[in-house]
């Protein structure tokens, strides 16, 4: 796995005080200190409560998440998932459903998707490695399949045993901005066409697509570009023979392993990561059986 080496970037400039490399914000006293990585910082200070957080602790965070991508919170108390769910909320829903409150297709996903999930006792889910292991899962924006973006993703660590494996992630705002010219001029327009792996196939679910994005995808809010898509949900690229399209898809593969700026956390009991999962991708090994590594999803409504 190749690595970029950049310095990791100082803690966030507005209305800090006291000294590097932990910064404390003066109005809403969180705390920040930049990880030895080329992007990521723990945050301290985070107060769980009933209700939606403050205005400015979320505008504070959003910057945050806008200059460090992954953030960790440490050191603190397991809000319950109630507290939690009320909390992200207010940074756009965790989970993209439809209007009604439900994926189109969810009655095909629930048997499958739930495997190795199981639902904690006051919401949420637990991924659980157990006795059986787990599959690698390659690198992906959670949700990429879904038609809506999911700007944010929250995992928090319930147990981290001896050779349980880390959870690595990348930056891909980093690579998009890398991208020689002729490229990116022409992806510039293009969309990718997405399918949820888990369900059947158009065959035998007949269907153009489950979403379709752009390649090199602008974030909502900022408006700034990343390179969109999961190895296992961007099946193609529209408007592109299906050689040119695969061919395509294996170069920006190739680019991200070599060019993605990469970050791999050793989760510590407690951690919650919350990251910008529009322009960070995540992705873990296989993991052995018999090793404790639980995972809370904090997902506001779970699917299925
Ligand atoms: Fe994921």
């Amino acid at each position: 796995m190749s690595q970029t080496k950049i310095a990791p970037r100082s803690a966030v400039p507005d209305s800090f005080s006291g000294s590097n490399p932990t910064q404390t914000c003066r109005e809403t006293l969180l705390t920040y200190e930049p990880l030895d990585a080329p992007f990521g910082v723990v945050v301290r200070g985070i107060e769980w409560r009933d209700g939606p957080p403050d205005p400015e602790v979320v505008a504070e965070l959003t910057r945050a998440m806008r200059r460090h991508l992954v953030l960790v919170f440490r050191g603190q108390p397991s809000p319950s998932h109630d507290r939690a769910n009320a909390f992200w909320s207010g940074f756009g829903p965790l989970v993209m459903d439809t209007p009604d409150g439900q994926f189109h297709y969810n009655r095909f996903s629930t048997e499958k998707a739930v495997n190795n999930v199981l639902r904690n006792k006051d919401g949420g889910n637990l991924v659980v490695a157990g006795d059986e292991g787990m599959v690698e899962l390659g690198w992906h924006n959670d949700q990429s399949h879904k038609p809506q973006f999911k700007k944010i993703s929250v995992l928090e660590n319930v147990r981290f045993g001896a050779g349980a494996v880390p959870t690595a992630f990348r930056d891909m705002y980093t690579v998009c901005e890398l991208l020689p010219a002729e490229i990116k001029a022409r992806l510039g327009g293009k969309q990718g066409i997405f399918f949820d792996p888990r369900l059947p196939g158009p065959d035998k679910l007949p269907r153009l697509c489950d979403a379709m994005h752009p390649v090199l995808a602008a974030h909502p809010d900022s408006g700034r570009r990343a390179v969109f898509g999961s190895d296992w949900t961007m099946f193609r690229i529209a408007g592109m023979s299906e050689a040119d399209s695969k061919s395509t898809i294996a170069w920006l593969r190739d680019f991200a392993l070599e060019n993605a700026p990469y970050y791999e956390h050793f989760w510590q009991e407690g951690d919650i990561c919350v990251w910008d999962n529009f322009g960070v991708q995540h992705r873990r090994n296989h993991q052995e059986p018999g090793v404790e590594r639980i995972m809370r999803l904090h997902e506001g409504v779970a699917e299925g």
